[in-house]
């Protein structure tokens, strides 16, 4: 009987006091995997993972290997991508902090897992891809929402034919965030600061093009409205500063094919839906409305027929004419399922699709949502390629 291997890989985590580094990353993905004795392969050898805790602050470093039963932590990030004993580079570092450290990292010849968005501009964006593919270093970019329990079912509705020819895309994300001085505010200040690479554009919009390339096509021009709505904040120290940065941005995107989605993303709206992002997909066969887990969906045989008449009032219940699609998968974590995705990608050789190419396009769509807006026009994207 053959003895199946097991093949340890070393990952860098930087940035695991934050909070994706921490929770995401760190807890629910890396160590979940760890703890449950890694992933198996088809041909029965698995895949386990070592972390390797890098930050600024030896105390903090220490205190989280302690509680997590982590052997290794450095403050010294030359050092750890020095040792061939780590071959990815993970990085959930403040946007601003993130490029210097991925050049670093793929200078060293390490593979490449990064939070989004990769850079700050496009042409830092790019420049790492191509360094990335220079340097023939696999590169991987958080895409966590296509692993939503809600966009995973609204995945096999396109999938299955349900739509019909799809129309439109109508996505509501935001929740309200609150300012700082009665309540503390649940996002880091940096967030609200340009100076610091915060905005919801360059935060949200970058989720948004991979959402909307992968489910529905290729995006093809960006038209946004971004506003600074409430300027006063207080920050972590209770500080009063100006918020530099939009706190809201409401997009219309052409997609191949004709479909237009709208999405409206914002830190400033009263939630009254049924969840903190949702999308409802209108086709020519049938509609759904897509949350982070729901998914409901209205087929054409069984739509009402509404006639606009203000003078009655209408009681009709439109509510009662979804229906709900069942939970028939169990789905993990979605940060854990792409981290699993990337390390069996990343030991089989495999290419994967959310490469730093597709980071950049993010950046890309995030970039000219600013441009957009600053100067009142539709945008038009053109491909990217690494040549
Ligand atoms: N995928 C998602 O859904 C999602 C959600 C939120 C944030 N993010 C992204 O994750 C990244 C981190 O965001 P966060 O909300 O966890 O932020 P955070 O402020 O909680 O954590 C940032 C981390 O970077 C470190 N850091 C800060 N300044 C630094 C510097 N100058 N040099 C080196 N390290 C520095 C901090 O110590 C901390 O570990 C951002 O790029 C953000 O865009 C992604």
């Amino acid at each position: 009987m053959s003895q199946a291997t097991t093949r340890e890989i070393g990952i860098i985590m930087n940035g695991v006091s934050g909070r994706m580094g921490y929770r995401q990353h760190l807890v629910r993905s890396i160590l979940a995997i760890r703890d449950g004795g890694g992933i198996e392969l088809p041909d029965g050898s698995r895949i386990t993972v070592k972390p390797i805790l890098v930050g600024r602050n030896e105390a903090k470093l220490a205190e989280l290997a302690a509680k997590h039963g982590i052997e290794d932590y450095t403050t010294d990030l030359d050092a750890a991508l020095a040792d061939p004993k780590w071959e990815i580079y993970a990085d959930f570092l403040v946007t601003k902090a993130r490029a210097s450290a991925l050049r670093k990292a793929i200078a060293a010849g390490k593979a490449i897992y990064t939070e989004k968005p990769t850079a700050e501009s496009l042409d830092e964006a790019l420049e790492l891809a191509r360094l990335a593919d220079a340097a023939g270093v696999k590169t991987g970019v958080v895409h966590d929402k296509l692993y939503l329990p809600g966009l995973q079912k609204l995945k096999r509705l396109i999938d299955s034919g349900f739509f019909g020819r799809i129309l439109s895309v109508r996505g509501e994300f935001g929740y309200w965030v609150f300012e700082g001085d009665w309540q503390p505010a649940q996002r880091p200040s940096w967030n609200y600061r340009t100076e610091d690479g915060g905005g919801i554009i360059v935060d949200m919009f970058p989720h948004w093009n991979y959402v909307l390339e992968n489910l529905f096509g290729e995006v093809k021009s960006v038209y946004a409205q971004a506003a600074v709505h409430i300027a006063d904040r207080w920050d972590e120290h209770g500080e009063h500063y100006t918020a530099t940065a939009e706190d809201a941005a409401y997009g219309i995107f052409e997609i191949e094919g004709g479909i237009v989605a709208e999405i409206n993303s914002s830190w400033t709206v009263r939630v009254n839906r049924d969840e903190l992002v949702e999308f409802q997909v209108d086709g020519t066969h049938g509609s759904a409305v897509v949350g982070l887990f729901g998914a409901r969906i209205q087929p054409r045989n069984a739509t009402p027929k509404p006639v606009w008449n203000p003078d009655l009032e209408d009681s009709h219940d439109y509510d009662a004419d979804w229906q709900e699609i069942p939970t028939n998968d169990v789905f993990l974590n979605g940060f854990r399922q792409q981290w699993e995705e990337y390390l069996v990608s990343f030991v089989e050789g495999t290419k994967y699709p959310f490469d730093l190419l597709s980071g950049a396009r993010g950046v890309q769509f995030a970039e000219a949502g600013l441009t957009s807006s600053a100067e009142g026009r539709k945008v038009a994207l053109s491909p990217l390629t690494l040549g």
